[in-house]
């Protein structure tokens, strides 16, 4: 793997961006729409002796997607069979949220995936959900936000995963529907393809440690790799949704990253008083035009809030710049 830009501001924590044109030679990838035919491609590529890697995702593809698929690839000696899932799931998107606005592009997507050369597979099902009597009709039409009426319609999909400590804090407190629906899409996912491997960004830090839990918990035999947040040079995170930035906005949401690095410049310092460093990154991002949704520090596994850096913590951060929630974080371990 080549590095060509690995970000200046978090060099040491975050992944270099990967220049696909060192590896394979671009190859398309096979599209399957329907899950009895992605479950029997799993199984084949199982039966040919291949670790069979999942990249889950919701599209709109970018750098961070792809540097996913490079961990993918250097997940086991044995030969990789490699599955993006390209899925935008309606049951982690309340009714108040961005379902109808999420970006897309299928046709760029695939090119994307082509170019690095390791696809293997590209699930894209239409809809994973079994709707109830009241919204059959409708599913193949309009935005369907969350899944609350399929389950008053008495036949749909009822049966949610829940990790109930882990989806409470942070983002699941100003978004409670979130995690239920990640959990519970991804057990579907996991159900459907049956990996060896599955991986998932370090950018989603608390939906990483949700699903390392909920494979723990109910014996999914299934490897999670978290993998390395990727940034743009300046800093920023990566995300789907910075699309929807407006150029000052974008200006302005650099403070996330940079107030983060401040952060651990002054914890590793000396300075680890969580309520001083929340205090301050909350006034940063407030004076830079952000609206916080949360600051928290909390340890790196059980995400149990700390008062003190003493050990290895992350500090996550949400805020809105427009109509843009982004989400930031960043590891520190003072002891290493
Ligand atoms: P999505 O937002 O498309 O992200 C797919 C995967 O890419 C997640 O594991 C996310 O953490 C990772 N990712 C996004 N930006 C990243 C970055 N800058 N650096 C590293 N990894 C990054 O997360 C979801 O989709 C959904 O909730 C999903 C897990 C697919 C379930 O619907």
């Amino acid at each position: 793997m080549h590095a060509v830009s690995p970000c200046p501001l978090l060099s040491d924590s975050s992944s270099p961006l990967i220049d696909w044109t060192t590896m394979a030679a671009p190859r398309e990838p096979e599209v399957i729409r329907d899950k009895a035919a992605m479950r029997a491609w799993s199984r084949r590529r199982r039966a040919e002796g291949k670790t069979v890697a999942v990249v889950p995702t919701m599209g709109y593809l970018h750098q961070g997607h792809l540097s996913l698929i490079s961990a993918a690839a250097a997940a086991s000696a044995d030969p990789v069979a490699i599955v993006v899932t390209i899925y935008v799931n309606p049951s982690q998107f309340a009714p108040s949220e961005d379902l109808a606005t999420y970006p897309s592009d299928f046709a760029g997507d695939l090119r994307k995936l082509a170019s690095t050369g390791v696809v293997d597979a590209v699930f894209n099902p239409p809809d994973l959900y079994v709707r109830g009597a009241g919204r059959r009709a409708a599913a193949t039409g309009g935005a369907i936000s969350c899944l609350e009426e399929e389950e008053a319609a008495g036949d749909g999909h009822e049966t949610w995963v829940r990790v109930e400590r882990l989806e409470k804090g942070m983002c699941g407190a100003s978004r409670p529907v979130f995690f239920r629906g990640v959990a519970t899409i991804v057990s579907k996912l996991f159900n459907i393809i049956e990996p060896d491997v599955a991986v998932f960004g370090k950018k989603d830090y608390q939906q990483w440690r949700v699903i390392c839990r909920m494979v723990r918990d109910l014996d999914f035999a299934i490897e999670i790799i978290g993998s390395e947040i990727v940034r743009e040079a300046d800093g920023l995170a990566m995300s789907s949704r910075n699309v929807h930035l407006s150029r000052e906005e974008r200006e302005k949401a650099l403070s996330i990253s940079r107030s983060l690095v401040d952060a651990r410049t002054g914890a590793l310092k000396g300075n680890t008083d969580c309520k001083q460093i929340k205090n301050k990154i909350v006034q940063t991002l407030t004076e830079t035009g952000g609206q916080v949704d949360y600051v928290e520090i909390v340890e790196q596994e059980s995400l149990v809030p700390v008062e003190q850096i003493d050990g290895p913590v992350v500090i996550c951060v949400a805020a809105w710049f427009g109509k843009v929630r982004l989400i930031d974080n960043i590891e520190i371990d003072t002891r290493s």
